[in-house]
């Protein structure tokens, strides 16, 4: 795509068909006016399995291939992370729109490069943190923009597993590939959550301590995850806490752990306590529990203690993120400056600023 113009039918190609590449597979697909002509993926019957059911033209085994086919208007990223930035800047210096899974990059350095490479073509650049566009953190962020919570001081963001290693010996567990462990792999969501749900105050400091005792000796991991898996060493943490100070005197804390000797649920917890109320959030997925609710404390006019379950939005996931990216897009190129990807930088650069603490035991400001 050359021209600053917007095709009638956006023309995409998706790079990657583990689990994320799939739910951007199905997510266009659903979207009137796009059309997937191309995949990438490694795995040559999925690959081809992928192209006959959403009936994809092109199939190919290398990133590369894909990023030059002519026609493309935009590519989604859905590979290991260590790929993200050099798909991200070979799509956007051939004037394609991208849409990035996260974590945006291996680090803020590589995420600077892509987001410098944006603004530098003028394109979207978009990345997927789907969990904050699900119905309970919707309908959360409705119910704190509205003051229902009075001035929000401090909160909690976590998402802890009990065996949860996405695959022992998988890329997910090598630094080089990665770039982190569960602070990176999905401490960004609840980090990137929280954030939004506090309406992105600045970040001063952040002073955090990471641990690798389960993974690093071969436990922990999820039998049930599938991620393509290989020889690495487990190198990355396995568990990670950090307190965060936000201007204002705001505090945040958050904890990302993949394994750890706990309640065997996923759990994704979010406490925010305010001047006039506090929420509590809590999304559990696992193999043998799902639960979710969002709990609101206030008190009503005589100071009583009014506690009630709020009813959560619709989920939005991943295709609420796909259909914002192609209304972006759609939208023009007044639109496209305010996606660039810097939101997703900002977190690269707290998540940086966190493995930069643990590493030397001190408190680093941003
Ligand atoms: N947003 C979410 O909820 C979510 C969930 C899971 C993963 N992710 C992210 O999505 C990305 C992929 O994760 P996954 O779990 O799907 O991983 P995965 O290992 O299951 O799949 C990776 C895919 O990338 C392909 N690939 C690797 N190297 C390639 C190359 N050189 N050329 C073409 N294809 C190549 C592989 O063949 C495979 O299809 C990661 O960045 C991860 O953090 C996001």
């Amino acid at each position: 795509m050359n021209e600053k113009t917007v095709p009638a039918t956006l023309k995409v190609g998706v790079v990657g068909v583990g689990w994320a590449g799939q739910q951007h597979v199905k997510a266009f697909s659903a979207i009137d006016g796009v059309e997937i002509v191309a995949v990438a993926g490694m795995e040559t019957e999925l690959l081809e399995s992928i192209q006959s059911e959403f009936n994809i033209p092109h199939g190919f085994a290398r990133w590369e291939d894909l990023v030059e086919l002519d026609g493309l208007d935009a590519v989604s990223v859905a590979v290991p992370t260590f790929l993200h930035a050099p798909i991200t800047v070979a799509a956007l210096e051939r004037g394609l729109h991208v849409l990035s899974e996260k974590p945006l990059a291996r680090n803020g350095e590589e995420g600077a490069a892509m987001v410098a490479a944006a603004r530098k073509a003028g394109r979207v650049l978009d990345v997927v943190f789907n969990h904050r566009r699900r119905g309970d953190v919707t309908k959360l962020k409705s119910i704190i923009d509205e003051g229902a919570l009075g001035r929000p001081y401090y909160a909690k963001a976590s998402w802890l597993r009990r065996r949860g290693i996405p695959t022992l010996g998988s890329w997910f567990t090598n630094p080089e590939l990665a770039g982190g462990g569960p602070l990176a792999d999905i401490g960004v969501h609840v980090l990137d959550y929280a954030l939004h749900l506090l309406g992105e105050p600045k970040v001063i400091s952040v002073s955090a301590s990471t641990y690798s005792e389960l993974g690093s000796q071969g436990r922990g991991g999820d039998v049930n995850y599938i991620a393509a898996s290989s020889s690495h060493k487990f190198e990355v943490e396995d568990f990670a806490s950090a307190f965060i100070r936000l201007e204002g005197g705001v505090t945040l804390l958050v904890e990302a752990g993949w394994a750890s000797y706990r309640d065997q649920a996923d759990l994704m917890d979010f406490r925010v306590y305010g001047t006039d109320g506090g929420a509590e959030l809590r999304a559990a997925q696992s193999h043998e529990i799902s639960e979710a609710g969002l709990r609101i404390f206030t008190d009503d006019d005589n100071g009583t203690s009014i506690d009630y379950e709020a009813e959560t939005l619709e989920d939005g996931n991943h295709p609420a993120v796909v259909e914002e990216f192609v209304n972006a897009i759609r939208a023009g190129e007044n639109e496209w400056g305010s996606h660039d990807g810097s939101v997703a930088l900002s977190r690269a650069l707290v998540i940086d600023a966190c493995y930069t603490s643990a590493r030397e035991q001190r408190e680093v400001r941003l």
